[in-house]
């Protein structure tokens, strides 16, 4: 059940859906978790997201899905995320479509404004009990009209379960950690020797990403040794 749509009924959505899955049609991006429709029409612009495939993959699209549904649940009163609708006939996802670019094409009117945007947006999702943990992407964050972050993308987010749950204690932590890391990053652009004394709290890298820096470094050194590039072209 979908929270009310002006002038839209659940039926007309689910019909156009279903026959842009059918005709591959309406696709804005073909991601990771799967298909990103944009619906437009009767004054509205829509996100619907569709987990693809089938089997093992499927499932765990499907799963991240319901995830990313519980955690924009949470995040109903948090400025700076999609509204969110609901998720239509058990596997489509409906979002508010944001009227922005992302972060990797965009253009900041002023840098210092825009990060400061997004640590107070950070810190608000965490307050809400919801860790992103993919912000490092930079196609997970749009910039509206040049100075408002707005975070997109919550299949990975953890959310943190009340009472005595541990385990997800512990992810939920790492993935906050995660989040202001990412932060560091972006703002700096990768320059972590030009981060200022007041911003270095936020920057505590992890075991886990120490270690997936050196696995994803060692990989590419295996890939430029297997096609024999000579040593002087490796840095580019
Ligand atoms: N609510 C939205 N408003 C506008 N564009 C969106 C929205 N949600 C997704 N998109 C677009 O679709 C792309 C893929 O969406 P995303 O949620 O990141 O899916 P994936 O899990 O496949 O990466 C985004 O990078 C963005 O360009
Ligand atoms: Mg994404």
């Amino acid at each position: 059940m979908l929270k009310k749509l002006d002038n839209l009924t659940e039926i007309e959505l689910l019909k156009w859906v279903r026959s842009s899955v059918k005709t591959k049609s309406n696709i804005l991006s073909r991601g990771s978790q799967g298909h990103v429709y944009l619906y437009k029409g009767k004054g509205q612009r829509l996100i619907l997201k569709a987990p693809v495939g089938w089997g093992l993959g499927g499932l765990i699209r499907r799963v991240m899905l319901r995830n990313e549904y519980r955690a924009y649940s949470r995040l109903s009163e948090v400025r700076g995320v999609p509204r969110c609708y609901g998720i239509l006939d058990g596997r489509y996802l409906v979002l508010e479509c944001i009227n922005g670019v992302p972060l990797r094409r965009s253009r900041i009117t002023d840098r210092g404004m825009f990060f400061e945007k997004l640590l107070n947006l950070i810190k608000g999702l965490h307050k809400a009990g919801v860790a992103h943990g993919d912000l490092k992407k930079k196609d997970n964050l749009l910039v509206v009209k040049g100075r408002a972050p707005c975070m997109i993308d919550f299949g990975v987010a953890i959310v943190s379960k009340p009472g005595f749950a541990p385990l997800n204690r512990y992810l939920y932590n790492l993935a906050r950690k995660f989040d202001f890391n990412a932060w560091v990053k972006l703002k700096y652009n990768r320059k972590f020797e030009n981060i200022v004394d007041e911003d270095r709290q936020y920057y505590n890298r992890t075991v886990v990403e120490k270690v997936s820096r050196w696995i994803k470094r060692a990989y590419r050194k295996l890939k430029k040794d297997l096609r024999g590039e000579p040593k002087k072209y490796r840095h580019l």
